[in-house]
């Protein structure tokens, strides 16, 4: 390249030396820590034990019902099937994602509802474009980690109650500043207990805070059809938000936003995970759509409850060692990750796939074995496991 001048410009590149020595030491030290401590998450392929451990609770993942109800609603849309090309704010949205969530809207007795492509998407989009600077959020201490790190994104005022403590949530509901939200869930992911969500509504309701319920492990489960807690206990209209999810009870994948139509176009022009992302593949909704049909025809609800009754039955002198709950998940607490390992590897020895929850997962010593019954688990089978457990 020449110059004006004519003297030949030469351009030299310094490309700057990157210490990757010192960004593979770090992550060598962290994976270190993590086996030191015993908290090592390692992905694992378990075959032929028995189904304790995933959210399929009724079933519905390995229906073939289900797999028949999606061929044919598969040969009735069959058109981009397999993807949906873009964010919904451009090519991605179509008229089958649209009645989806009119017809989802309808079914949990919502003004509206916005998919989204997860929970943990749903989650960190309702959170972040919600909370502004000078606003407070107030969480139920074991809140999920989608709502903690949605909350994470903004500048908002963040505290935490303990779980489930009414005298607690109060506390923080008095000395809040600005447009106050609280977030709880209505069944416990790791606890598998029950949020006392009338009692929360009406603090709520005293302090004009606006309350998010996110409803993941009672969809499908509870309330008529499986229509969630919220409905059960008909405070559609006393909640801000709900959050449901279709990747455990309803056996495919994604998420729903609950509320009014105003939210929804809110969420449409300032959540961020479902702005800059591709909109979920039409074959996803369709799957949803079959599934929401198979809820309304089963009686899967009805025989998880017997599961779950049966399962409690049979606990004896456990019942003390076990988190009280009346849904899918029953947790031991064992204390210390190594001790609730040890426990998991004989189970699973024994042919039963539970798996434990370490800290930092969970708190440290509330370490646990999380066991979730569905409607195909038998007696004979919740009978073994619980005989494992007490031999153990
Ligand atoms: C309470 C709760 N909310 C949200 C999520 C996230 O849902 P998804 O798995 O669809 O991302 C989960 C799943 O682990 C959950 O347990």
């Amino acid at each position: 390249m020449k110059k004006k001048s004519g003297h030949v410009c030469r351009f030299f590149y310094f490309r700057p030396k990157i210490d990757l020595e010192s960004a593979q030491s770090y992550i060598r030290s962290r994976l270190l820590e993590r086996e030191q401590n015993s908290s090592l998450r390692q992905l694992r392929k378990t075959e032929n034990l028995i189904d304790f451990c995933s959210n399929d609770y009724l079933g519905f993942a390995q229906s073939p019902v289900l797999h028949d109800l999606l061929k044919q609603e598969f040969l009735a849309n069959g058109d981009h099937l397999t993807g949906s090309t873009g964010s919904r704010l451009i090519s991605g949205n179509s008229t089958l994602t649209e009645l989806l969530e009119a017809e989802i809207a309808a079914f949990h007795i919502s003004g509206a509802a916005l998919l989204f492509n997860s929970g943990y998407d749903a989650n960190l989009g309702l959170f972040s474009a919600l909370l502004q600077r000078g606003d407070t959020v107030i969480l139920d201490e074991l809140i999920h980690a989608s709502i903690i790190d949605g909350c994470r994104l903004s500048f908002a005022n963040k505290y935490t109650f303990r779980h489930n403590d009414l005298t607690s949530l109060e506390e923080k509901l008095k000395v809040a500043k600005g447009r106050v939200y609280i977030g709880i869930e209505s069944i416990y992911s790791m606890d598998g207990d029950t949020a006392p969500l009338l009692e929360i509504v009406e603090l709520a309701e005293k302090y004009d805070a606006a309350l998010v319920v996110d409803e993941a492990h009672a969809t499908g489960i509870f309330g008529a059809q499986g229509r969630g807690l919220v409905c059960r206990y008909g405070l559609e209209n006393r909640v801000f938000a709900r959050v449901i999810t279709f990747g455990k009870a309803l056996g495919c994948h994604g998420a729903a936003v609950l509320g009014d139509e105003n939210l929804r176009q809110y969420l449409i022009n300032f959540a961020r995970s479902f702005i800059y992302t591709t909109a979920a593949a039409p074959l996803n909704h369709l799957a949803i759509r079959a599934a929401y049909q198979l809820l309304q025809e089963s009686t899967a609800q009805e025989q998880l409850r017997q599961k779950i009754l049966f399962f409690q039955s049979k606990l004896c002198s456990l019942t003390d060692s076990f988190i009280a709950s009346d849904s899918a998940i029953q947790c031991l607490v064992v204390g210390g990750n190594e001790q609730t390992k040890i426990l998991e590897k004989k189970i699973q020895q024994g042919g039963m796939d539970v798996r434990a929850i370490l800290h930092p997962t969970v708190p440290a010593g509330k370490e646990r074995l999380r066991i979730c019954l569905h409607t195909f688990n038998t007696e004979d089978q919740i009978d073994n496991l619980i005989n494992l457990i007490k031999n153990s």
